[in-house]
Parts: structure tokens; C-alpha cells; sequence
């Protein structure tokens, strides 16, 4: 019982605002020089400093868990909210009294960060030597080459072709067996609240068959889990036509129609049944019955959709540019629950305290919670970001601490929520995956079933991450499931 108690996550609005980071791991392969990198904001940016890590390497770095052992520190930045700015102000701060002791380091601020202050950072932030954007990374060696020679540098043009496609990327702080792998780059969907299609550029998708290739490799390297990432991956769209261009030495047998997402998902699917597959994010507008359909076919695609609706009132959804209303989500839920039951896992955004939002339109979010009963969700108050449609069009009128107390109820009711789904949970079997030891003690293994849940096991001694097995889930908090091996 006592370990149940210390795992209920009560998420206080603070903490939701919080903004993590993650740091590269030590890998020594005899290069001269020393990386590390510090990754903040979605998924996307930790996946873009694998890019990095790769790019390095090749240019005679090898990463270091120890900044102070580092000759060069990248920062991998997020503009999403104004605290994930400060934070990475206030790290830049620390790294002062480093660079004094050590002249001779070398400081980037990449992502979206460095896209959105571009040669603004070099002046506001006097320690910092270079400046590049997440479509500009291939220069970075020439970049911290000209830093290492006294020439600080910017580099923040956004392409509208970069995937990186054929770059493989270095693992960092991998388990050995989930990994994460782009699909796609930018946001062409301009949401009014939101900074990254200003930041990322416009959306491009990358070629499937590199997509199933780093599948593949994954796959024979031991991994057991891949999340496609997208910040729309409803809309992944490559042609024939793009093909013919990319590749060269096309075979006669390759794609001669379009590939879609739910195409894409088949195909990653067949690498092998043993491969599970997770993605994110789905955008209600675009999510499809075939998606879901495709979903279905394949027992290897986890039943899990993060569906973020943002605010559950029609208008404020018009406002934020959303291009659905509130009947239209609740459809795409009412999909997902015909075609994959009641287990399939729904995750969500929430933004409260958006311009103009009204008590009543505060009460829609809370009530679509009620209905939907998602099992988890990303809890945020609105932070306006210079440049985007709704700094220029809307005022930012609701007071902070109306913003704080509007999230408050939101994470309580999702609390509560995830609580009464889990518990529908208890006395099912279920796959899961293993992943590693638990944080909380050694003598547990700490797994996912389909839905995304963590499930934690007793550790016998004879099970080891990257395992698939089958327990009988017993007990349960708001964040995780409590479970026992059957087989
Ligand atoms: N592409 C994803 C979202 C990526 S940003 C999607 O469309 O769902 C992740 C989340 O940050 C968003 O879903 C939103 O909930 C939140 N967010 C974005 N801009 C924000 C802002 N200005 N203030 C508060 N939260 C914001
Ligand atoms: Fe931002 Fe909207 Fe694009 Fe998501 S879909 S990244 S919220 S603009
Ligand atoms: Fe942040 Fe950029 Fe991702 S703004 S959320 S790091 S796309």
C-alpha cells in the first residue's frame, strides 16, 4: 500500500508550467572533444538533439554527461510558454561562472528559441556563441569552428525541405528499447495561440522509406518500441512524385500512390509484429477512420491517442483557430470509442484562461472532460507569445490569478479522471512492455501497456527490459497501475 500512496501525482498549476529537461549521456569513442547538450520543450526537440549528437559526431565530438567536462554546451530551447524561455535564461545565467573559469567554451542556444530571437540572443545573452535554428543544424560544425576562432554565429533559415532523412541519430538517454523517430517537421496550422509554426516552419514529411529503415534498425539493434512524431501527423502526405525526386534509383515495385499517415503507420506496423508503435500528436481535424481502422488491423499499434482539444467551448476554439468545434471533437472521440473500444487510451492539451474565455466557456473544458474521461492530459494556462496571431489580434485579458485557478480545477477534474479510469483497469490482464527498473525502488519493474499507462511489477530477478509480458493489473493510482506477472 505504502508505495501506491507515494506514487499519486497531484500536479499543482506550477508544476504543470514546469519545464523538464534532459541531458546527454557519456559516450566515449576516443574523440577529441567533449558535447553536452541540454534538450527542453516536446518530444520533437529531444528527437532533433539525437540529430545533433549524430552531427558532432561526425565532426569529432563525443557527449558528455558533465557540462564542466564539455568544450562546447548546446542548449536545445522551447518558446512554447514565456516560463520554458526564462528557464533557459536563467540556465544561461548559470553557465556564466563555467565560461569564466574556461574562456575557451563554446555556447549555442539551438531550436526554437534560437528561430524565434535569432542575433536578438547574441546581444541580450552575452555568453552565448552561437545561435541556430532547427533547420540549420547541418552548419553547426562550421559554426562552433568560426565560435572556437572568436566569430560568433547565427544560422536560423528554415527550409522547407530539411527532414534529416538520412541522417541516423545518436541515441541519448535511450533504455535500449523506445525510441522516438520523425516523421515530419514544421506546423502549417496556425493556431492562434501558438509560436511553433513561426519557430519550425512550414510542415514538410519525410521520405516512409527512410522512416521504416530507421524502423528496422532500430529493431535489429534491440529496440522494441518506436513513437512516429509529428506536431500534425494526420497530415503526413509524401507523393509519388516527391518520391521520383528524392530517390534517384526509385525501384519499379515502390510506392506508386500516395502515402498517408495511415499508410505510413501500415507500413511501419510490418517491420515486425514485435515492434510496437506509438505516435504523436493527432490533430482532431485530421484524425481519420482509416487511421483508427489501421490501428485496429495491427496489434502492434498501441491503442493510445493523444487527442489535445485545448478548451471544450466552441468559441474560444474559433479564437484559438482550432478549425473544429466542440460537436466535431466529441465525434472524433465517438470514433475512436466504436472502431477501438473503451480501452484505447485518450490524452489531451488543455489551455485555460485563453483571451476572452468566460467562466461558462470554462465550465465547456470541464464538462468535455466529463464526457470524453481522458486518462491523461498536458494542463497549461495561456501564456501570450510575442508574434503570434492572437498577441496581435486578441488582448490578453484574463487576470494570472484567474488563469491559475481555472487550471486548478482542470488538473483536479483530470486527477479524478485518471483515477476513475485506472481503476476500470484492475483486475484485467494486460501486455506490457518492460522499460527499466522503477524510479522508486530497484526491486520493481516499471512497464507500459498499450494504452500508455505505466505499469510497475515486482522484479523476480528473471525479467529485463524489452520484454512483452502479461499481468494482472491489481491496484491503482492517478498515475500509475499496479500489476502481477501471469505468465
Ligand atoms: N501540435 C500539437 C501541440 C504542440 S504544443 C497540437 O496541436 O496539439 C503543445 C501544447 O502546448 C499545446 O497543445 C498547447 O496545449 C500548449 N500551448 C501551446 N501554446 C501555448 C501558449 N501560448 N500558452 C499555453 N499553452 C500553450
Ligand atoms: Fe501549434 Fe496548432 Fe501547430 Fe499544434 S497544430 S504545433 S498547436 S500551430
Ligand atoms: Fe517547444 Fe519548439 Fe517543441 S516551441 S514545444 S520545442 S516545437
Amino acid at each position: 500500500m505504502e508505495n501506491i500512496i507515494k506514487d499519486i501525482d497531484i500536479i499543482s498549476p506550477d508544476e504543470a508550467q514546469a519545464c523538464d529537461f534532459k541531458t546527454t549521456e557519456e559516450e566515449n569513442t576516443g574523440k577529441s572533444k567533449k558535447l553536452y547538450i541540454e534538450s527542453y520543450g516536446c518530444q520533437m526537440n529531444f528527437s532533433d538533439s539525437e540529430i545533433v549528437a549524430s552531427i558532432m559526431k561526425e565532426n569529432g565530438f563525443d557527449t558528455t554527461s558533465d557540462f564542466e567536462q564539455a568544450d562546447v554546451i548546446f542548449l536545445n530551447t522551447c518558446s512554447i510558454r514565456e516560463k520554458a524561455e526564462q528557464t533557459v535564461r536563467n540556465r544561461l545565467n548559470q553557465f556564466n561562472t563555467v565560461k569564466k573559469n574556461k574562456p575557451e567554451l563554446t555556447i549555442g542556444v539551438l531550436g526554437c528559441m534560437a528561430e524565434r530571437l535569432k542575433e536578438k540572443l547574441l546581444e541580450e545573452e552575452k555568453i552565448v556563441d552561437v545561435v541556430v535554428g532547427p533547420d540549420a543544424y547541418r552548419d553547426l560544425p562550421n559554426l562552433v569552428a568560426s565560435a572556437e576562432e572568436g566569430n560568433k554565429g547565427v544560422n536560423t533559415f528554415l527550409s522547407r525541405e530539411e527532414t534529416y532523412a538520412d541522417i541516423s541519430p545518436v541515441r541519448l538517454n535511450s533504455n535500449g528499447v523506445t525510441a522516438f523517430i520523425s516523421i515530419m517537421r514544421g506546423c502549417d496550422n496556425m493556431c492562434s495561440f501558438c509560436v511553433v509554426p513561426f519557430t519550425r516552419g512550414r510542415e514538410r514529411s519525410r521520405d516512409p522509406y527512410s522512416i521504416v529503415n530507421e524502423a528496422k534498425e532500430l529493431f535489429e539493434k534491440g529496440y522494441k518500441e518506436v513513437t512516429l512524431l509529428g506536431q500534425n501527423v494526420d497530415s503526413y502526405k509524401w507523393s509519388p512524385e516527391e518520391n521520383n525526386k528524392a530517390r534517384l534509383n526509385k525501384k519499379e515495385d515502390e510506392v506508386s500512390t500516395l502515402v498517408n499517415f495511415a499508410k505510413l503507420l501500415e507500413m511501419v506496423a510490418l517491420v515486425d509484429p514485435a515492434l510496437r508503435i506509438r505516435f504523436s500528436t493527432s490533430h482532431p481535424k485530421d484524425i481519420t477512420d482509416e487511421v483508427l481502422y489501421t490501428m485496429k488491423k495491427y496489434d502492434n499499434i498501441c491503442k493510445y491517442i493523444h487527442l489535445p482539444v485545448q478548451s471544450g467551448n466552441s468559441r474560444v476554439l474559433e479564437l484559438m483557430n482550432r478549425t473544429y468545434d466542440r460537436d466535431w471533437y466529441l465525434d472524433r472521440v465517438r470514433a475512436i470509442r466504436e472502431i477501438l473500444g473503451e480501452e484505447c487510451g485518450i490524452s489531451s492539451d488543455m489551455i485555460a484562461g485563453f483571451c476572452t474565455e468566460t467562466e461558462e466557456e470554462h465550465q465547456d473544458t470541464l464538462t468535455l472532460m466529463d464526457i470524453v474521461k481522458y486518462d491523461f492530459s498536458y494542463m497549461f494556462y495561456y501564456s501570450e507569445r510575442p508574434g503570434t496571431l492572437a498577441a496581435k489580434k486578441y488582448t490578453d485579458d484574463i487576470p494570472l490569478e484567474v488563469k491559475k485557478r481555472r487550471l486548478a480545477e482542470i488538473i483536479e477534474k483530470q486527477n479524478s479522471l485518471s483515477l476513475e479510469r485506472n481503476k476500470l483497469d484492475i483486475g484485467k490482464i494486460q501486455e506490457i512492455l518492460i522499460e527499466g527498473t522503477s524510479k522508486r525502488s530497484e526491486a520493481q519493474l516499471k512497464g507500459r501497456n498499450s494504452a500508455n499507462k505505466v505499469v510497475i511489477i515486482d522484479n523476480d530477478g528473471q525479467l529485463k527490459k524489452g520484454d512483452y509480458v502479461q499481468v494482472k493489473i491489481y491496484d491503482c493510482s492517478p498515475a500509475t497501475l499496479f500489476g502481477e506477472v501471469v505468465s
